[in-house]
C-alpha cells in the first residue's frame, strides 16, 4: 500500500489508475470501516483511503483532541483489506492556510444531529469536497451508521454534479447488536454493558411500527422516557421520512428512526431503516 501525505504526490500516484474508488475516513479502523474498504474493489480498479481529523466538523467543546489517533494500526487493517493509496494529510497539508471557502449545506445541516452539532455538516461538506478533489474519484463509498451524512453527501454530489457515484455501506454491528463507532472506545465496562439499548429501542419503535402504531409523537417520547430511567441523556429520537428525513406523516411511506443519546460523556448515535 502507498501511503501519501501531500496533495501533488498523491495526484502524480492516481494518474493512470483507472477507476478509483474512494473511502475517507476519520482513522481509528473497526469493522464498519474495513467493510466498505472490502467492497470498494467491486467498484473499480484501484482503492484510495484517506485518514484525516476534521478539526473543521468537529465544535468547540467536542472531542477534536481526544478523538483516538492509531495511524500504525489503521495502516496494517488498511493493508490486510486490499487498499491500494492511503491518502493521509496532515493538517498543514490539506489546510496550508485558513479554509474561508465552505460548503454550506442547506436546511439538512439545521435538522436531527445537525441541531445538536452546529456547523458539524459544513465543515463534513467541506473536508469531503475538498477530498473529491484530491483524490478524484469515480466511486465513493458512505456508511449508513451516518445516515444524515450519507444523504446530505448524496444531495450535494447530485446538486453540484459532481462526477462520483455515492455508494452507501450497511452498518456493521457488535454481537450485542452496538453499532461500531471509534467513540465506543471512550465507555467504561459498565457504559458498554449498557449501550445496545439504543439499537434495542430502536427495534422496539421498528415493530410497533409494522404493527402499524402511527402515534409518531408518542412513540418517540415512550422511547426517550425508557432511556432517561436507563441512565441516558438523549438528544432525539425521531422517526422521518427516508427520503427527505422529514417527520414521519404516514405508514405508508419508507421510514428510518435516527436517535442520538448521550450515556455518561459518550454521544452514540445509530439508526434503523423500517
Ligand atoms: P468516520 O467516522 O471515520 O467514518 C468513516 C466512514 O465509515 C463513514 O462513511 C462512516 O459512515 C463509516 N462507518 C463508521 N462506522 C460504521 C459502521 N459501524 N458500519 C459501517 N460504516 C461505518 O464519517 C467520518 O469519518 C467523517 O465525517 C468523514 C466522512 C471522513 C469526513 O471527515
Amino acid at each position: 500500500m502507498q501511503i501519501h501525505s501531500s496533495i501533488t504526490d498523491l495526484r502524480a500516484a492516481l494518474s493512470q489508475r483507472g477507476r478509483i474508488v474512494f473511502i475517507p475516513t476519520m482513522g481509528n479502523l473497526h469493522a464498519g470501516h474495513i467493510s466498505l474498504m472490502e467492497q470498494a474493489r467491486a467498484h473499480g480498479d484501484t482503492v484510495v483511503a484517506s485518514i484525516f481529523v476534521n478539526r473543521l466538523q468537529f465544535g468547540p467543546n467536542e472531542d477534536f483532541d481526544k478523538y483516538p489517533r492509531t495511524f500504525q494500526a489503521d495502516c496494517d487493517k488498511l493493508a490486510a483489506a486490499g487498499v491500494d493509496v492511503l491518502f493521509a494529510p496532515t493538517e498543514a497539508d490539506l489546510y496550508p492556510e485558513p479554509q474561508e471557502y465552505l460548503i454550506e449545506p442547506p436546511g439538512i445541516q439545521n435538522i436531527l444531529d445537525g441541531e445538536f452539532r452546529p456547523g458539524h455538516f459544513r465543515g463534513v461538506a467541506t473536508v469531503v469536497t475538498k477530498l473529491f478533489n484530491c483524490v478524484q474519484p469515480q466511486v465513493a463509498l458512505f456508511g449508513k451508521k451516518d445516515y444524515q451524512q450519507l444523504m446530505m453527501i448524496r444531495n450535494m454530489t447530485r446538486q453540484l454534479a459532481l462526477p462520483i457515484a455515492i455508494v452507501g455501506g450497511e452498518t456493521v454491528r457488535a454481537e450485542d447488536g452496538l453499532a461500531l463507532s471509534s467513540r465506543n472506545g471512550y465507555l467504561s465496562e459498565a457504559e458498554r454493558a449498557e449501550a445496545p439499548r439504543l439499537y434495542r429501542t430502536l427495534n422496539e419503535i421498528a415493530a410497533e411500527l409494522r404493527a402499524g402504531n402511527a402515534d409518531f409523537a408518542g412513540l418517540e417520547q415512550a422511547a426517550t422516557a425508557k432511556l432517561a430511567a436507563a441512565g441516558w441523556q438523549t438528544d432525539y429520537i425521531a422517526i422521518r421520512r427516508r427520503h427527505d428525513l422529514a417527520p414521519a406523516a404516514d405508514l405508508d411511506q419508507p421510514l428510518v428512526i435516527l436517535a442520538a443519546s448521550r450515556l455518561g460523556k459518550t454521544r452514540l448515535i445509530d439508526n434503523l431503516e423500517v
